[in-house]
């Protein structure tokens, strides 16, 4: 059968710069490749890579040509293949790509697929990889496991809130570091929640009921003193500069990292499916207010992710749980 002309539009950018240097462009994509398919994106997430790559503050790929596009997650439909491509037209897939992945459609590999089951919804599947792949990579360097007391930084953001659960199924305490208006938020995760700032070894120390062994930094800030007033070994301590080398690691596009990143992500499909942990979708943006959800994102206080609709249901929007909280105690101090 005969693969039909396929119209994608994508979001790039011809220089470094805020959400504001993103250009919308449409035009049609060409055939898929030996072994390639084309997907209809249904869902897609924001990362802070994608801004630190956007805005020059991760350098790792400046030599890559201009323009360039944005986005790595994705969930959507095969809707059109190349000679022995494995996916079918139809399929459900979930998936991950070193860069592109803001747009209605994505031409990649197969071996960056895995099948969607049903029960996961859309928003959820193509939120998936970059920030539960990390979580896991993450999880898995440290061996956490039963017997652990494992404290998370920015445990009700996009990693931390996998992380924090998936340290919690693999049998460890966990204790996660937010501001007030998430502790409802991680303590229905079964996450004990501990503010940041000021005191905070003290308040750990209070809810930890023995030694803390593992300590994971998302946020970049304090983290290793912490840990080590705390007594955590240095093998058992992950910086935010250790996540970015995992984050960088996870988007290089060679056989070997795909191959990983792509097992991982069939690892998390289970672990969701399963019900091992849920992912919360804060913020749902349609595709073409790609810069406003980045202004959201870069407010450092988003729960769980922030995911770009190409086919929303509405484009009304109702204000966010997140936000009530700050309505009534009038901002975001901690
Ligand atoms: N080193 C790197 O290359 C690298 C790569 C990616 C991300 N990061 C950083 O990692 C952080 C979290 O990433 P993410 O993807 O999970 O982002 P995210 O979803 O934007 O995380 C936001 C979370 O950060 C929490 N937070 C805000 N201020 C905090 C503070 N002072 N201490 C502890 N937590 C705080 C917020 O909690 P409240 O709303 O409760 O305050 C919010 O839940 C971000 O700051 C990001 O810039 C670093």
């Amino acid at each position: 059968m005969r693969n039909r002309v396929i119209e994608a539009t994508w979001f790039e950018y011809g220089g470094y710069g805020d959400a504001d240097v993103l250009q919308e462009r449409t035009e049609v994509v060409a055939p898929p490749g030996p072994g390639e398919v084309i997907v209809e994106v249904i869902g897609t997430s924001l990362n802070h890579m994608d801004a630190f790559v956007r805005n020059g503050k991760e350098s790792t790929w400046s030599d890559d040509p201009w323009p360039r596009r944005s986005g790595s997650d994705f969930a959507g439909i095969v809707v059109a293949t190349g000679p022995h491509a494995e996916f079918p037209v139809g399929s459900h897939v979930v998936g991950h790509v070193r860069t592109g992945a803001h747009a209605t459609h994505v031409t990649v590999p197969t071996s960056t697929l895995v099948r969607k089951p049903a029960k996961l919804m859309w928003e959820v599947a193509g939120a998936l990889y970059l920030a539960g792949a990390t979580a896991l990579d993450t999880l898995d360097q440290l061996r956490i496991g039963p017997g652990d007391t494992v404290v998370v930084s920015a445990a009700a953001g996009g990693v931390g809130s996998i992380e924090t659960q998936l340290a919690k199924h693999r049998g460890a305490r966990v204790i996660g570091t937010c501001g007030e208006r998430n502790f409802d938020y991680l303590r229905q995760l079964g996450i004990i929640p501990v503010r940041y700032g000021e005191g905070i070894v003290e308040r750990i120390r209070r809810v930890a009921e023995g030694p803390v062994t593992a300590f994971i930094d998302n946020f970049g800030k304090d983290g290793r003193d912490i840990a080590q007033e705390l007594g955590v070994a240095d093998t058992r301590y992950r910086s935010s500069a250790d996540r970015r080398e995992v984050e960088l690691s996870l988007l290089r596009d060679d056989p070997e990292a795909v191959a990983h990143g792509t097992g991982q992500l069939g690892r998390l499909v289970q672990l969701a499916e399963a019900g091992a942990f849920r992912l919360l979708v804060s913020g749902l943006y349609p595709l073409a207010d790609i810069r406003e959800a980045f202004e959201d994102l870069a407010e450092l206080h988003s729960r769980g992710k922030i995911v770009l609709a190409t086919r929303p249901v509405t484009t009304y929007r109702t204000i966010k749980a997140r936000e009530v909280h700050e309505a009534m105690t009038g901002g975001y101090a901690a």
